[in-house]
């Protein structure tokens, strides 16, 4: 999600102190010497300045494609020797076998009809391989919905068909794709195909399950919950199971006008976002069904392969704005999922299963997820951190605290982190695990830090007014339980150049600013997704920051190249491929977008029509699928 919707998310007002306020600002990452040239005309044009990451600098690198140039004109770049198609855009029927409903090119769809369509907005993604890499299931999350673009008039009239049809293009879609004659294709109809949206029924389960704040009158089991929204990041599990998570969800709720410090907390605001739900469907007036939103800002467990069940909230890897979730497996099988908290000075979390996991699928591993130790982290001066727990009784996690049990320990898990002295980050989002066991995470940006009555820079997040972000990694002492692990920074994003201008208040912007995807293939490559805001881009030379690019880094030297450049408007997020590395499946959210859309559709075709071109069109978030013409692994 580029577009600021997150102006109020800085609701993290505790006053734990910021262990690493007054952390020595030497720490600040700078290209090191012999990097250089090992880096040559490649980082050039990326801006960017890489840590202590380039040991091997020297070896053979693992990117073997020409670096692509900036644009800034609506089209998809890829580089030379890739081919690049769009697949199952905005709209797209799904296939749902008797229900095929065609895309209208003005938006008129009714919701029933947007339900058997492809959501908006794609995000996070997975290929599940069916046939080795011939055949398999794409699953998406749509992650929100620009109102200007899915309905004719916009938001200029409000109804409850037009919020049905909102919450209809939100959520997730399973589709089966196919290569056929070189070239791949949605199956339609597919048994597999599935649309999960914000009013999908959903299982509860974990140690918050059935907890009092997690009741309502329409269900007073606190088990059952209609739907999931705010989608982002993707993750998968070791038995073959999807993971979505509820990224921003407090914006689509109508909070009090004086919310108490639990609703503060998680920036529950009068009017929400602008979403307007709750003008017609009043689970979202939190004023009236004041627990509603608590039941939200999960991570969504959904078994692709059978497209009957119901999606499951894991309560015991915590409630937060998750970005995502990324597993890792110990040596003894058991699951550790990293996540992060994609809103400004809140947290990354880690949970480690108490169970191992069996061999199998869903049906084997139904539980694993519901028993284990749920930890958030501290990042020390020192290049060192720890995980801390949050278990109920254990040090300020107390009755005396408001910590009734386990379960509001993690439904309240931001307050819980406040109490433990937990880092405040740079707005986390994705996680991706590298071939030696670092996990990166990316900071995306957060130009509140330092800023009045904000915390200051720390050793992890070193820079005030922090415009282009960063990528923080770590490395956990032992094996992915580990309790303690060191760290350092990948890559502080963006020319430093720009950094002393944007100090200056007078420059926004960076070719290399505001990193988000995260995904690292096969080989080894770590793709790197960006999402510079509209309103940065609107302020800065376009000729000269791009559109939103996809970069490829090859972990071991340091080398990075530009792989694609998206069109107009959009971001990049949201990559995966086929087994075999030969076929790459890339998102492109929000083409088109600009500060105004969401509620002037009078321009539709303002700064974007693509992917289709068509004159009474509009822009439409696509799946992008990429190969070599010579039929080779993607980023060779
Ligand atoms: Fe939904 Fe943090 O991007
Ligand atoms: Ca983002
Ligand atoms: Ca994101």
């Amino acid at each position: 999600m580029a577009k600021d919707y997150n102006s109020m998310e800085d609701s993290n007002r505790s006053s734990n102190r910021n262990i690493h306020e007054l952390s020595d600002p030497s720490r600040r990452i700078v290209l090191k010497g012999g990097l250089g040239s090992a880096l040559g005309g490649l980082l050039a044009p990326l801006a960017g300045t890489l840590a202590g990451c380039a040991t091997m600098a020297g070896d053979g690198s693992l990117l073997g494609f020409k670096s692509v140039p900036l644009s800034s004109a609506d089209k998809l770049t890829v580089p030379e020797g890739y081919i690049a198609e769009v697949i199952a855009a905005w709209g797209e029927p799904v296939g749902l076998s008797g229900d095929s409903p065609a895309f209208k090119t003005d938006a008129s769809n009714t919701a029933a009809e947007q339900e058997a369509q492809m959501g908006m907005h794609h995000d996070g993604i997975h290929f599940f391989a069916q046939d080795g890499s011939k055949t398999g299931l794409l699953v998406m999350n749509h992650e929100y919905t620009d109102d200007g673009l899915l309905h004719p008039d916009g938001m200029k009239t409000w109804t409850a068909a037009k919020v049905h049809k909102a919450q209809a293009a939100h959520g997730v879609s399973v589709i089966e794709v196919e290569q056929k004659d070189g070239k791949w294709q949605m199956v339609r109809p597919s048994p597999w195909a599935r649309r999960i949206t914000a009013r999908t029924p959903m299982q509860v389960t974990g140690p918050a399950a059935g907890h009092a704040l997690l009741r309502t009158a329409a269900d007073p089991s606190g088990t059952r919950v209609l739907g999931t929204f705010n989608n982002c990041a993707s993750g998968i599990t070791p038995w073959g199971t999807y993971l979505t998570s509820e990224e921003n969800f407090i914006n689509y709720f109508n909070g009090p006008d004086q919310p108490n410090a639990h609703e503060r907390r998680w920036g529950l605001r009068k009017g929400g976002a602008g979403y307007r739900w709750h003008e017609h469907d009043e689970r979202f007036d939190a004023t009236r069904h004041p627990n509603e939103p608590n039941r939200f800002g999960w991570v969504v467990e959904i078994d692709p392969f059978n497209p009957s069940s119901t999606p499951v909230k894991r309560t015991a890897l915590g409630r937060a704005a998750h970005e995502g979730a990324t597993v890792a497996v110990t040596r003894d099988q058991r699951a550790v999922v990293y996540s992060g908290e994609d809103s400004r000075f809140e947290y990354i979390y880690k949970f480690v299963s108490r169970d191992r996991i069996k061999p199998g699928g869903f049906r084997e591993n139904a539980q694993l997820l519901d028993h284990g130790t749920l930890y958030v982290a501290r990042f020390d001066a020192d290049g060192t951190g720890r995980w801390i727990a949050l278990v109920h009784g254990q040090g300020p996690l107390t009755p005396a605290n408001s910590f009734a049990d386990q379960g509001e320990v993690l439904i309240k898990t931001r307050q819980a982190s406040d109490l433990l002295g937990a880092t405040k980050m740079d707005r986390p989002e994705w996680i991706a695990v590298d071939k030696d066991g670092w996990a990166y995470c990316t900071l995306t940006n957060n130009a509140s830090r330092g800023t009045s009555g904000q915390p200051g820079v720390d050793a992890a997040n070193p820079r005030a007014n922090n415009t282009m972000g960063n990528i923080i990694r770590w490395k956990d002492e032992g094996d992915f339980d580990g309790t303690r692990f060191r760290w350092n920074h990948f890559v502080m994003a963006g020319d430093p150049a720009n950094e002393r201008a944007e100090a200056k208040g007078n420059a926004n912007g960076d070719a290399f600013g505001c990193p988000d995807g995260l995904w690292v293939d096969g080989r080894g490559v770590l793709w790197v997704q960006l999402d510079m805001s509209t309103s940065a881009m609107g302020k800065g030379d376009l000729a000269k920051l791009g559109n939103n690019a996809m970069l490829a880094a090859d972990v071991r030297t340091g080398e990075v190249r530009r792989f694609l450049v998206g069109p107009a408007g959009c971001e990049i997020t949201g990559a995966t491929a086929t087994p075999d590395g030969r076929t790459m499946f890339v998102n492109i959210q929000h083409p088109g977008e600009t500060a105004s859309e969401r509620t002037s559709p009078d321009q539709p075709r303002g700064i974007s029509n693509w992917p289709d071109f068509r004159p009474d069109g509009r822009p439409r978030s696509a799946t992008v699928v990429i190969r070599k013409a010579d039929g080779g692994v993607i980023g060779t």
